[in-house]
């Protein structure tokens, strides 16, 4: 089977290397061997560390669809639009087999991509685009294909995953974990995209459409990210039981489908909470099976070229179905559940000046709003990252409630002369 690689710079060198390095396993593997036979990137002339000669190269990736000699057109250029999904509707029109790499467009466009795939009857597999190296939609596919599935939830970004550890190891400041997670490669110079849940929800959300027969919506997925932490959120979490995560969870019931990417309290004994650095990990419980949990690395050239190689030998068997596993007429389409109604515990944290009045002005707002406060901390530093010393950090713990009343209450406390800086709020999790 003949492929071109579009895009060779992490992920597309990972797959030259791997392609060479397990040939004649994957030729035993897939019945027939995997022949890369043209490779395409911006910058002819750039040093990538691998020999690319003997394979031709293509400036033009119309030339790649248009060649007679590609079965297989593996995308690995990242971006939710312009020269992947060009590449992508061109290769699946052209009745060619699209392997992808790319959460950003599958979120965004995954449906109309699904839907040219089967008027093609060509493959469109995407294994890579969530949690890398984990064959978690693989397993959601196939393996528990016979399940209903009522929750799906995990660590979608090993970036935030590596600076959450950094911080829980070091007692480091989001800005210092950060800063570490850079120089270690984990973290783009722009860490937008990880650090505000962006790239998590692109992830959750094609989970969510795999495992409940909905219709993908990224614009349904709300997204809080991990820049409001303070070093004292994580020493408060353990204090209470619990390790902060960034979780990205989807869960549909009878008023609907709730998709959320934010920050939440993880019990210590949940296997979320020992997902160390920039490892991922997804959790799906199936009404037939139970719990399952899959964990590895979310990144990086190996593990995202086995994903994607992974993808190409199932086409070579074609072993292949409709992108999310049912026809895209098929799924249907749930309507998004209200995440306010949503009810559990949940950690409030502020920042607050050090005078008389102020612990009854927080009791006040709560009650107000409707939120009963199950304990209450009070630390006599501003938690870590500042040494002001006329602030004091107060975290509190509420009884179950909505969190529209949290809402409320943050609202009203806003308008204090007394909070500092944006309170935090985050579910503690009962798994
Ligand atoms: N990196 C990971 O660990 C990882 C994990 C899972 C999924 N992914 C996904 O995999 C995809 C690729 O990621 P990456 O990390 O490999 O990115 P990367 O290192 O930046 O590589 C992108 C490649 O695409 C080429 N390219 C960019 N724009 C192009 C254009 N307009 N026309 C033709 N070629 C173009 C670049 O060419 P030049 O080299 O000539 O500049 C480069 O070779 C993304 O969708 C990403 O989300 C990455």
């Amino acid at each position: 089977m003949r492929v071109a690689l579009a895009g060779i710079g992490v992920v597309g060198g990972g797959v030259v290397r791997l392609l060479e390095a397990n040939r004649d396993l994957i030729a035993r593997r897939a019945g027939r061997a995997i022949e890369i036979v043209a490779v395409s990137a911006r910058d002819r002339h750039k040093d990538r560390g691998i020999d690319l000669s003997p394979y031709r190269w293509e400036d033009d990736m119309d030339a790649i669809v248009a060649a007679d000699d590609v079965d297989v057109v593996v995308e690995m250029i990242g971006g939710a639009d312009g020269s992947a999904l060009t590449l992508a509707r061109r290769a699946l029109g052209a009745g060619k087999a699209l392997v992808t790499a790319n959460k950003a467009m599958i979120a965004h466009h995954g449906l109309d991509l699904a839907r040219l795939a089967e008027e093609q009857d060509t493959p469109l597999k995407y294994e890579a685009a969530v949690a890398g190296g984990i064959p978690v939609i693989k397993a959601i596919r196939e393996g528990a294909s016979a399940n209903e599935i009522a929750r799906v939830y995990g660590i979608l970004n090993g970036t935030c995953n590596y600076i959450l550890t950094q911080m829980e190891r070091n007692g480091a400041s989001f800005a210092d974990a950060l800063a570490a997670a850079q120089a270690e490669g984990y973290a783009e110079a722009d860490p937008t995209f990880d650090v505000d849940g962006i790239d998590a929800a692109h992830k959750l959300s094609i989970l969510a459409a795999l495992c409940f027969g909905t219709r993908l919506d990224i614009g349904a997925v709300t997204a809080n990210g991990i820049r409001g932490l303070i070093a004292a959120d994580i020493r408060e979490a353990e204090a209470l039981g619990h390790r902060v995560r960034l979780i990205g969870m989807a869960e549909r019931d009878g008023r609907g489908l709730y998709q959320h990417v934010q920050p939440c309290l993880v019990p210590a004994d949940h296997p979320l909470a020992y997902v160390p650095g920039a490892l991922n990990a997804v959790v799906a419980e199936g009404n037939f099976v139970g719990r399952l949990f899959f964990e590895g690395a979310g990144a990086g050239a190996g593990p995202t070229a086995s994903a994607i190689v992974a993808d190409i030998i199932d086409i070579a068997r074609d072993e292949y179905g409709p992108a999310f596993a049912m026809p895209v007429d098929a799924l249907d389409a749930a309507p998004a559940a209200d995440a306010g109604a949503r009810v559990g515990k949940h950690y409030v944290r502020l920042i607050v000046e050090d005078r008389i009045g102020v612990l009854a002005e927080i009791a006040t707002a709560m009650r107000d709003a409707g939120v009963s406060i199950e304990s209450f901390i009070q630390r006599g530093t501003d938690g870590g990252d500042g040494d002001a010393d006329d602030r004091v950090v107060i975290a509190l713990v509420t009884h179950d409630g909505p969190a529209s009343a949290i809402h409320s209450a943050l609202a009203i406390l806003a308008a204090s002369d007394h909070v500092v800086g944006t309170p935090m709020h985050m579910p503690i999790l009962a798994l």
